[in-house]
């Protein structure tokens, strides 16, 4: 497929946002490295809608895999967010994608995401940063994040530049216009997309 392969050897570029803000003589939002050196986490949650799961999301998954031994796939549940796949059909595919990779966990979750992050007893939250565009919505629901369980750290990592202009609402509109989305999607989402969608015509309703 061209993908890396998760070596977990190497750590490659990652950017860990820690954004305390400081007084002068105020340096209690300093983190307390309380715990052993934080490449030793284990697993880490990558959370998101997935409708569909792109190439892109496919790249970050295997670079988390280069950082940590598993890698919790956490698939919101939001029944007020409108979908062309259920959750069902978005966590099929994934599991599917990542049917050989033991390291890979597949879940579902509706609710706060620092709520299912403790539940599964993780740290650390993954998240790709393609371009500066999606820097200002990363930066709220980190800190928010923050805010609601300062014990979870979120980790950004860039996709490969082959996917950094990619998206899962691109490949609909593309799909359903009769554009070509292939390298861009797994071949079982190429193919799930065949069956919902009409080429040629922007059907992107439920
Ligand atoms: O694929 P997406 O849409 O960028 O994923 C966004 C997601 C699912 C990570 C985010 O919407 C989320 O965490 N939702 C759960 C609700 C929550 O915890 N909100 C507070 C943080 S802003």
């Amino acid at each position: 497929m061209g993908f890396l392969e998760p070596k977990k050897t190497c750590k490659p570029g990652v950017f860990l946002l820690t954004m305390a803000s400081f007084s002068d003589n105020d340096m209690d939002n300093l983190v307390e490295p309380e715990r052993t050196e934080p490449w030793m986490e284990k697993r880490a949650v990558y959370p998101g809608f997935f409708d569909p799961i792109t190439n892109g999301h496919v790249d970050i998954i295997l670079r988390g895999l280069r950082v940590f031994e598993k890698i919790v796939v956490a698939v919101l549940k939001n029944p007020k967010k409108e979908a062309l796949f259920s959750t069902k059909d978005r966590v099929a595919m994934i599991q599917e994608i990542f049917a050989h990779q033991p390291d890979i966990e597949v879940k579902v979750f509706d609710g706060l995401l620092v709520d299912f992050v403790r539940r599964h007893k993780a740290k650390i939250v993954i998240r790709g940063l393609r371009a500066v565009s999606d820097f200002e919505y990363e930066f709220q629901m980190a800190l928010m994040n923050r805010q609601l369980d300062p014990e979870i750290e979120t980790l950004y990592m860039m996709p490969s530049v082959n996917y950094s202009f990619l998206n899962s609402s691109v490949v609909k509109e593309v799909f359903s216009l009769g554009g070509s989305v292939k390298g861009l999607v797994p071949e079982i989402v190429e193919k799930k997309l065949r069956e919902k969608l009409k080429p040629g015509r922007l059907s992107l309703g439920k």
